[in-house]
């Protein structure tokens, strides 16, 4: 695996590859775990030659507590990914993404990133788009693989990359998405795991097990979030709990013909997780 930490590297190898071999890219945030190397298993085995980045990315958090108090672990990440076989690992400086002299575009996140996580996490969606474009722009990827985990953010990544295809901004590629990794017990894998105390990790298990309550309570709305509630101990700080339509993520009555997604945001201690089941549909 080859580390790279300045983009007119990454360009010039990309450049080289680029001629013979399609390139996927999978970007992270680094402190990974088996959800990330699930993403980077799948783009390997769609025949890419792969670029993995690790950029914790200042503008999409809300608070300074939380950016300082994000994981990093570089060091045991470039292990994971030499032995993952990953091609390159990009680990860039802020400065290296966002150079002071240069601008970059907002991304308006428009009426699907007002919503849930757009509506307690202020900011985060148009931070996360621009770093997105930002990384994309550099890499210029065949492909993108991201986790159905964070799927408002995948309909957000998906409705950008779209719209910039579709104005000739951005060459065409696909953006993958790859289904949520978790534990034995359910817990949606993610690195803010790591903030949770033993007895922290059992109750967030309990996000999941509310999913699945709601999964089988029926087809209304009501009857779905009030089973999945049910399932919730008073360890668990509920954000919001709904059923929403997969794309839009607009509250729906009753689960239509292509399913819905039930989706949680909860904090439990200090540290605050989300998940999601698509359920129902007639498949
Ligand atoms: P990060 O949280 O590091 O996640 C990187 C990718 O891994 C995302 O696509 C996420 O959905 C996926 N992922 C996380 N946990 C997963 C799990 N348990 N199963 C499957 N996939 C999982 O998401 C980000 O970073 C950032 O917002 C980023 C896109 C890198 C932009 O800064």
């Amino acid at each position: 695996m080859r580390l790279v930490h300045t983009v007119s590297e990454l360009k010039e190898v990309l450049a080289e590859v680029r001629t013979e071999r399609s390139i996927g890219f999978v970007p992270t945030m680094g402190a990974l775990h088996k959800g990330h190397l699930s993403l980077i298993e799948r783009c390997q085995q769609d025949g890419n030659f792969t670029v993995v980045s690790i950029f914790v990315n200042p503008l999409q958090f809300s608070s300074e507590a939380d950016y300082e108090g994000y994981p990093r672990t570089l060091g045991v990440d470039a292990r994971l990914l030499t032995d993952a076989s990953v091609d390159v690992l990009f680990a860039p400086s802020a400065a290296e993404v966002f150079p002071k002299e240069q601008s970059f575009p907002e991304i308006d996140p428009g009426v699907v990133g007002e919503r849930f996580e757009g509506e307690f996490r202020p900011g985060h969606f148009a931070g996360m788009l621009k770093v997105v474009s930002r990384l994309l722009d550099i890499v210029v990827p065949d492909g993108a693989y991201f986790g159905e985990k964070d799927a408002q953010q995948v309909a957000l990544v998906t409705q950008m990359v779209d719209a910039q295809v579709h104005s000739g901004r951005r060459e065409p590629m696909s953006v993958m998405v790859c289904p949520t990794i978790r534990s034995e017990q359910g817990l949606a894998l993610s690195s803010r795991n790591l903030r949770l105390s033993g007895a922290e990790l059992e109750s967030a298990t309990e996000l999941y097990g509310a999913l699945v309550a709601g999964s089988k309570a029926g087809k209304q709305s009501a009857e779905i979030v009030e089973a999945a509630k049910a399932a919730l101990s008073p360890a668990i700080r509920l954000e919001y709990l709904e059923l929403v339509d997969a794309s839009s993520f607009e509250i729906v009555e009753r689960i239509p013909s292509g399913g819905a997604r039930l989706i949680i945001a909860a904090w439990v201690g200090d540290v605050r997780l989300i998940d999601n089941l698509l359920i129902g549909g007639s498949k």
